[in-house]
């Protein structure tokens, strides 16, 4: 891998300024679009999706078409060479030689470093298996960031599938960094933190606790996460469906809840949020949408290296 290629395996593949960068670039395309229209002209990103996608592959197209680039890609792995057993190696080899930059999500965790590794054109980690999604991070933070007015000194709540959630190990990794964060894991038993992420928390020093009742926790929350139970990592259909429905977000259990509490969800929601929460203006989960493409914009252009001039 030559050096002067940047990657985004990890949310820790960028440091805190560098974040902050990004956030500050996405706010300004938030403001000033037009600006940024014509910056990845005759670039293109390819979109290679060995697993199902709404948000992430279409906000990744829909960030390279506003930066004036093209997109090209797949959205299952049914749908390339991977079904006639092509390695991952040979697809990105390939790849590599027809687009300059390539967005992937797998279900192997890992696959996105094993890319990394196969090509000169940067690699951006789309999510793999249960194990990082840190543009979902990046989307997360810049939405915290514009709702709260700071990454620091709050509450975190994090609330379903902690076990196999990837959104949830990424935001986690991403705030350790961040002073003053404290933070509230709600799940069953069985769908508990994994133990290397309880690691990592101790080892930062950070206040944590670990409780089942979401309901406990409501009152000390800036922002809470709620997650999907991630039925396609599980082993066996019965404590899927034993599991499912523990948590659901109604407006009665926000009775309780901080007026400023900012509701996050990375999406898709299955059963988690009812519907009647969408009005309250606490939820933030399709505003989480909206920056998404903003911040997938702003990293298309740092990792093509293209800076826009005012
Ligand atoms: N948040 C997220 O990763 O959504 P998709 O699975 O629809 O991309």
């Amino acid at each position: 891998m030559s050096k002067d290629i940047r990657n985004l395996i990890s949310i820790l593949d960028l440091s805190i300024e560098e974040i902050d960068k990004l956030i500050n670039v996405a706010n300004d395309i938030e403001k000033n679009p037009e600006k940024y229209a014509e910056a990845c002209r005759h670039k293109q990103l390819a979109t290679l999706f060995f697993e199902p996608s709404t948000r992430t592959r279409l906000s990744f197209e829909s960030a390279m078409l506003s930066l004036g680039g093209s997109v090209l890609g797949f959205s299952s792995a049914n749908s390339s060479s991977a079904a006639k057993g092509e390695s991952v190696s040979d697809t990105i080899q390939t790849v590599g030689n027809y687009a300059d930059i390539i967005a992937m999500r797998h279900p192997k965790e890992g696959a996105p470093f094993v890319a990394a590794n196969r090509t000169q054109v940067p690699i951006i980690n789309a999510g793999d298996g249960g194990h990082f999604h840190p543009t979902q991070t990046l989307t997360d933070l810049l939405t915290i960031s514009r709702k709260k007015g700071r990454l620091k000194d709050m509450t975190i709540g994090l609330c379903g599938d902690l076990k196999f959630g990837r959104t949830v190990h990424s935001l986690i990794e991403a705030t350790l960094r961040y002073e003053g964060i404290k933070y509230v894991l709600i799940s069953p038993e069985e769908l508990r933190l994994p133990e290397y992420m309880i690691d990592k928390l101790k080892e930062a020093g950070a206040e944590f606790e670990e409780i089942t009742d979401l309901e406990v926790a409501m009152p000390k929350l800036d922002v809470l996460y709620m997650t999907r139970i991630q039925k396609e990592r599980f082993f066996n259909e019965e404590d899927y469906v034993r599991l499912k429905d523990t948590y659901i977000l109604t407006p009665e259990k926000l009775n309780n809840a901080k007026e400023d509490l900012c509701i996050m969800h990375p999406l898709p929601r299955v059963n988690e949020i009812s519907v009647k929460v969408d009005d309250d203006p606490r939820a933030c989960y399709f505003y989480q949408t909206r920056c998404g493409k903003q911040v997938r914009m702003a990293l298309i252009l740092f990792l093509l290296g293209i800076k826009v001039e005012d």
